[in-house]
């Protein structure tokens, strides 16, 4: 837990110290107890659209092999891979119908198995996904459940009488849209499904559906997974007596009632599973992160488990719901996030949200903004997951019409719900034909940008959003008090400047963002941080014309961001 101290009205944070890991085993920590995970840079791949080693239009797993050059020139630690098991790919991957396999789509076993030891010889652990709250509806689990109401595996999944003839058991509804209960008029009972109706959930309160599970993870440990991604966790457990959900106003963008999701969401049983989880990744030296959507920081605590014994790495999702660049509402979240303890981990795009890229830029700075914003979440005490293609600055690319679109809840909520093909498209790694993903058809179109925004392009242009980012994680890297230092905020009541430091003994590491779009004069005052004027070097800025000198005001251009050292 980390001690909080309010310094001349500062926020100053001290440094977590961390749960020894269980059963004793020996572990590489530094004086503070950090693993390789506290500061290691993630990068998610969505391997559909990362690299097309066999040309066929859909990315692969020797596709990523071959780009692992370029990620750990880029500074990248680990690989999370969104899920490459064998599936219908109703929801591209995440349903599953075999959790010990790799979908023919992506490659085989032994291409995982290069993949993992080419990763080894590029300093780069692999990550993979684990989707433990359903199955695809064609896993042989299912199946067996599905074939009578005496099958074995019946109870594997939540299956239910309805309340009365084509009425199903309660008011619980899909976030992918309409009910959450399908009918099967075979057996004559529903089953239920959070997520598509391809995506039966299973039944986590049958201790078989646990230690099956367990075991799946057990069997990618031994191949040498060094941790998990646990996807839709807060779905897990189900009121055995299915209440219905209390209704909310209005209706959702399916038009379905909205409901306050408090009988089938959060239930607390999810902490006893993300203990066992734990447990058999400790077996393993392996970190969990989670899918973890929270409303506030009070609720993300939770996760990390009240004795530290849930998951090392939940994911604060939250900045990703901010709409706007705002220099007080990222310096009160990170105060909130700093002041609640644990190692945060922060993330400003994925495979289901807009893209970072379009949602905070203005249309007339973006690149600015993208280079501002990552100054901000990479500059920050805790693990950063990037998410492919944000480091070049890929925008959001929305299907045009109904009939292009392929996420199904995207077919089924068309137009107010687009889906989520626009943050998917693929990585953009030249200005050739289908930006260099494939020589086919892509399964995706390309986004516009790729002319201007690729790797080749970008690498040869010492200002573009690509350097940038290889330049934050080389000072992530080189910078003791970037990744151990406290964080101290400065200047609580400027409107358009968020400014911290980052302090570790005598050092310090000065970031200042101009989060306006018009220059702003910046005060710089280390006192309350430690320092009494200190000498500054300018370790890194974005402003088109560069700042050499830090006195005790800076001015700053719109949207930019200047990191500077103070000197002994
Ligand atoms: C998570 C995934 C999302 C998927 C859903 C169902 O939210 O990130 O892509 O559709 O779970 O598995």
């Amino acid at each position: 837990m980390s001690k909080t101290l309010i310094v001349a009205g500062l926020l100053v944070t001290s440094m977590s110290t961390f749960t020894p890991i269980a059963r004793g085993q020996v572990k590489p920590t530094d004086v503070a107890h950090h693993e390789w995970w506290h500061h290691a840079v993630f990068y998610e791949v969505y391997p559909r659209s990362f690299a097309d080693s066999n040309n066929d239009g859909v990315g692969d797993l020797n596709g990523i092999t071959s780009k692992l050059g370029y990620l750990q020139h880029l500074g990248v630690k680990a690989l999370w891979i969104t899920p490459c098991f064998p599936s219908p790919q109703v929801d591209f991957g995440y349903d599953v119908s075999d959790y010990e396999s790799i979908d023919p789509m992506y490659g085989t076993l032994a291409d995982f198995d290069r993949l993992v030891a080419q990763s080894k010889a590029h300093d780069i652990k692999i990550i993979l996904d684990f989707v433990p709250n359903h199955t695809s509806d064609q896993h042989k689990w299912f199946l067996e459940s599905k074939s009578s109401r005496t099958s074995p595996k019946r109870d594997w999944y939540i299956w239910r009488d309805g309340k009365g003839p084509n009425q199903p058991p309660n008011n619980w509804t899909s976030t992918f849209g309409g009910s959450a209960w399908k009918y099967d008029p075979a057996t004559g009972q529903y089953y239920y499904h959070y997520f598509y109706a391809e995506q039966p959930d299973l039944n986590w309160r049958n201790p078989e559906v646990v230690k099956a599970m367990l075991d799946a993870m057990r069997f990618w440990y031994k191949r040498g997974v060094a941790g998990f991604r646990l996807d839709a966790v807060d779905t897990l457990y189900e009121d055995p007596n299915l209440k219905d959900n209390p209704l909310l106003p209005g209706t959702d963008k399916f038009g379905f009632p909205n409901t306050n999701e408090i009988y089938n969401k959060k239930l607390p049983e999810v902490h006893d599973i993300m203990r066992a989880m734990r447990k058999v990744a400790d077996e393993y030296g392996a970190v969990l992160i989670g899918e973890t959507w929270t409303q506030n920081v009070a609720q993300l605590r939770e996760y990390y488990g009240a004795r530290n014994d849930e998951l090392q790495m939940p994911m604060d999702l939250m900045m990703t719901e901010f709409k706007q660049v705002s220099a007080p509402a990222f310096r009160d979240h990170i105060g909130a996030v700093e002041g609640a303890g644990g190692w945060p981990v922060f993330v400003i795009s994925n495979h289901d949200i807009v893209r970072s890229y379009t949602r905070w830029g203005d249309g007339v700075h973006n690149d600015d903004i993208a280079k501002l914003m990552a100054a901000m979440y990479l500059m920050l005490r805790g693990t950063p997951i990037m998410y492919y293609g944000e480091e070049i600055g890929m925008e959001n690319s929305d299907p045009k019409s109904k009939d292009d679109v392929r996420d199904p809840i995207g077919r089924r909520g068309w137009p107010l719900e687009k889906g989520r093909d626009g943050e998917r498209t693929p990585m953009q790694w030249s200005d050739a034909k289908n930006a260099g993903f494939t020589e086919v058809t892509p399964w995706l179109p390309v986004a516009p940008n790729y002319r201007t925004h690729n790797v080749v392009t970008e690498t040869a242009d010492p200002q573009s959003i690509l350097n940038f980012y290889r330049r934050l994680l080389d000072l992530r890297r080189d910078e003791p008090a970037l990744r151990e230092g406290q964080y101290v905020a400065l200047n609580p009541q400027d409107p358009n400047v968020f400014a911290f430091v980052r302090r570790l003994k005598g050092e310090g590491v000065l970031v200042a963002l101009n989060m306006s779009g018009s220059s702003q004069t910046v005060k710089v005052d280390l006192k309350a941080a430690g320092f009494s004027q200190p000498k500054m070097r300018v370790l890194l800025t974005s402003s088109h014309t560069p700042i050499t000198k830090v006195s005790t005001e800076i001015e700053m251009e719109p949207y930019s961001a200047l990191i500077a050292k103070t000197v002994k």
